[in-house]
């Protein structure tokens, strides 16, 4: 870490962090090329950190689909419940219900976890569906889950978990399949409901990408940049070469199909952090996670630990007597008390004297600061959410050379969801800088980026369709 002498300022010991948090064009492009290789690895072989996890969806929508399905969400701190109706024509209605998960539950045991959930769909079957305990006795809804954690998927409706990310660590679900996990529980209650399609959450955000705006050129990706980040892409059928090795695969090699949707698990890109840029600071943050070691990228980019890298470089600052000179808080030395909204809100003050950041650093961190110190905060917010962005788009850019789709198509689309894309302030921009980087300014410009609201819903609902 930077440390203070008595001849160093808050300013120069910014720049060096700054500094630090910097990626070049050349590491972008390293990274890029190594997201390739290990994409190709991933496809090849069982069991890698990069999984790329077949996920037997072998059809994207055209936006005609029909139907009323019911869906659910987990995969960060809220479950969620809804139905949802497809109108064939793109759009669709959505009634949902959202519950935070107990923490005790997120580290807990399954069967716990899995009953909240159970029960939370029968809260909201009897709320808002009545009329279907109404149906006669062999009307059974269908259920799209989607389950936003790695995952050994060997049918539509069938995946073993393979590790938790995002703080969640319940053992005894590790290595069982999550789907029977959640139909035990809802046969528990005698609801006519059938677990009919799991999906992680980047699959159903290309599903409903696809769905909501079909064009004349399909959607070639699925990103989260939320809690956590990952992505998923249609790859060629005949490219995922471990499906014809693999024998706990129910997949027959005679599907007419020629494409299948493919959930990358980018989280775990370059855990050994070869071209990943490492700080102490990001060592610091590893080391307090139930994971250390692994989700080496997402722990660079994502909400979850955005926050989290501020906090420790501010502490560290502040430990050298540099900021928030002569005063201390309990805040700041709680581990994850900052939330990546407090990025967003730093990044989008322009106020001279940095007014919204002020308030919220005596709000947050109950302590106050002078103006430099508000600018120093600032350029290193600025820094690390440059760093999130940039990596980012070095990962869609390697997508995007891996499938080579720029050879054959004029335009690629990208959906995106999550609450770093939709409300860091940029982010977007950001990741084209790092595009252009990696692509070059004439490829970046074939690259459409656009949000894919309700994904895990609307997705689900679509994956539960096509089951
Ligand atoms: C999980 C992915 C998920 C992503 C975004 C990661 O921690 O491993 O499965 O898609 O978070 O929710």
């Amino acid at each position: 870490m930077v440390s203070a002498t008595t001849s160093t300022s808050l300013d120069d010991v910014t720049a060096e962090i700054v500094r630090q948090f910097d990626v070049s064009d050349a590491s972008l492009r390293a990274i890029s090329d190594k997201f390739v290789r290990l994409s190709r690895t991933g496809l090849e072989l069982p069991d890698q950190a990069m999984t790329m996890i077949p996920t037997f969806v072998t059809e994207v929508p055209t936006g005609n689909e029909h139907g009323t399905f019911l869906a659910v969400d987990l995969g960060g701190t809220n479950f969620r419940v809804c139905s949802v109706r497809l109108n064939g024509d793109g759009t669709f209605n959505l009634l949902q219900a959202k519950s935070v998960i107990p923490k005790n539950l997120m580290v807990g045991n399954a069967v716990d976890l899995f009953s909240f959930l159970a029960g939370k769909v029968r809260d909201f079957i009897s709320t808002h569906l009545d009329e279907h305990f109404s149906q006669s006795e062999s009307h059974v809804l269908k259920l799209g889950f989607t389950f936003s954690f790695p995952i050994n998927q060997t049918a539509i409706n069938r995946g073993t978990l393979i590790r938790w990310t995002k703080g969640f660590d319940v053992q005894d679900a590790v290595g069982k399949d999550v789907c029977l996990l959640l139909q035990d529980q809802l046969d528990a209650l005698n609801l006519r409901v059938h677990v009919a399609a799991l999906v992680n959450d980047t699959v159903g955000t290309l599903m409903s990408r696809s769905y909501a705006s079909p064009g004349q050129y399909p959607t070639l990706l699925g990103v989260i940049i939320g809690t956590g980040t990952n992505a998923a892409y249609t790859e060629s059928l005949s490219e995922i070469k471990k499906l014809s090795t693999s024998s706990s695969s129910s997949f027959s090699s005679s599907s007419p199909s020629s494409i299948m949707v493919v959930n990358t698990e980018w989280g775990s890109f370059d855990n050994d952090l070869v071209v990943l840029p490492r700080t102490e600071y990001d060592e610091a943050v590893d080391l307090v996670t139930p994971n250390p070691g692994f989700q080496m990228f997402e722990k660079r980019v994502s909400g979850m630990f955005l926050g989290e890298i501020l906090r420790t470089v501010l502490l560290h600052l502040n430990n050298t007597g540099l900021l928030f000179v002569g005063a201390t808080s309990q805040e700041l030395s709680t581990p994850w008390s900052l939330d990546t909204s407090v990025l967003s809100l730093i990044e989008s003050d322009s106020s001279p004297e940095l007014v919204s950041v002020k308030a919220m650093i005596e709000t947050d961190l109950e302590l106050s600061t002078t103006l430099s110190e508000r600018l120093a905060i600032k350029r290193i917010v600025e820094a690390i959410g440059r760093r999130s962005a940039y990596l980012a788009g070095a990962a869609i850019a390697g997508v995007v050379l891996h499938t080579g789709v720029l050879d054959r198509l004029p335009y690629v689309d990208v959906g995106v969801d999550g609450s770093v894309f939709e409300f860091y302030p940029g982010y977007e921009n950001l990741i084209r800088e790092s595009l252009n980087a990696v692509l070059g300014a004439d490829n970046e410009g074939k690259i459409r980026i656009g949000i894919a609201k309700d994904g895990s819903g609307v997705g689900a609902a679509l994956c539960a369709l096509v089951a």
